[in-house]
């Protein structure tokens, strides 16, 4: 069958701005999860098996950075890891997290701008699925690097096929790289992150040590 655009997609990618963004998302909470399963998301299964690979369970404060309705941690909390902190820019999204009992906090936050939080907060930044065009922006990453301790692990996704806007993710993380803040430890190949969806979208996950 061939993929049909979602209309709830589609205006989050016509977002210009936080505000439009966080109200495309409040639009889309309650049928969210239903509808990217109906694509056949693949970034929870993936993300749950790298995190499970290269965090020990039982001693991490983990910042779930984009964390929308919870999806990605569920799986994780599920296997027993605690101590999970949310945050989001859709209210919305984060009624839905709230209600599946998986975070000790959740805040609304627009990612992009400076985080509530003390440098060095977090032994673990989580984010997959929200570092993409016409979600959160590449710099982003700046403050994940200053929320998580020396030594810490930030694991996260981006679209890893290249374009004029994906690249710029691209150049972001190297530049980190090359600024020394972080170290990469390991990254996926690139995958078709909705096999029903969009096949043109490939995702990649990315473990990086702060420095
Ligand atoms: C594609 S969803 C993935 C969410 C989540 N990881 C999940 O699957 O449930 C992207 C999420 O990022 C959030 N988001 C997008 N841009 C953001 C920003 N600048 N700051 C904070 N959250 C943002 C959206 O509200 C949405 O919940």
């Amino acid at each position: 069958m061939a993929y049909s655009k979602n209309n709830k997609l589609e205006k989050v990618y016509a977002a210009r701005s936080h505000e439009e963004r966080r109200d495309a998302y409040d639009d889309w909470s309650t049928t969210y999860d239903q509808d990217v399963t109906s694509f056949g998301i693949q970034l929870p299964y993936v993300g749950a098996s790298v995190f499970a690979r290269y965090v020990k369970m039982g001693e991490s404060r983990i910042l779930d950075a984009g964390c929308g309705t919870g999806m990605h941690s569920l799986p994780l909390k599920l296997m027993g890891y605690t101590n999970f902190h949310g945050i989001d820019l859709s209210s919305g999204m984060l009624e839905i997290a709230k209600s599946r009992h998986i975070y000790d906090s959740l805040k609304q936050m627009a990612l992009g701008e400076r985080l509530d939080f003390a440098d060095d907060e977090f032994d673990v930044t989580y984010s997959i699925g929200c570092l993409a065009p016409g979600n959160a922006p590449p710099h982003s990453l700046d403050e994940f690097v200053r929320v998580t301790k020396p030594g810490g692990l930030i694991i996260w996704s981006t679209h890893a096929h290249i374009n004029e806007q994906t690249q710029l993710f691209h150049k972001h993380r190297d530049a980190l790289t090359r600024a020394r803040d972080w170290e990469i430890e390991f990254e996926t190949a690139p995958f078709v992150s909705m096999p029903n969806g969009d096949q043109n979208i490939k995702h990649a996950v990315y473990v990086y040590r702060v420095n």
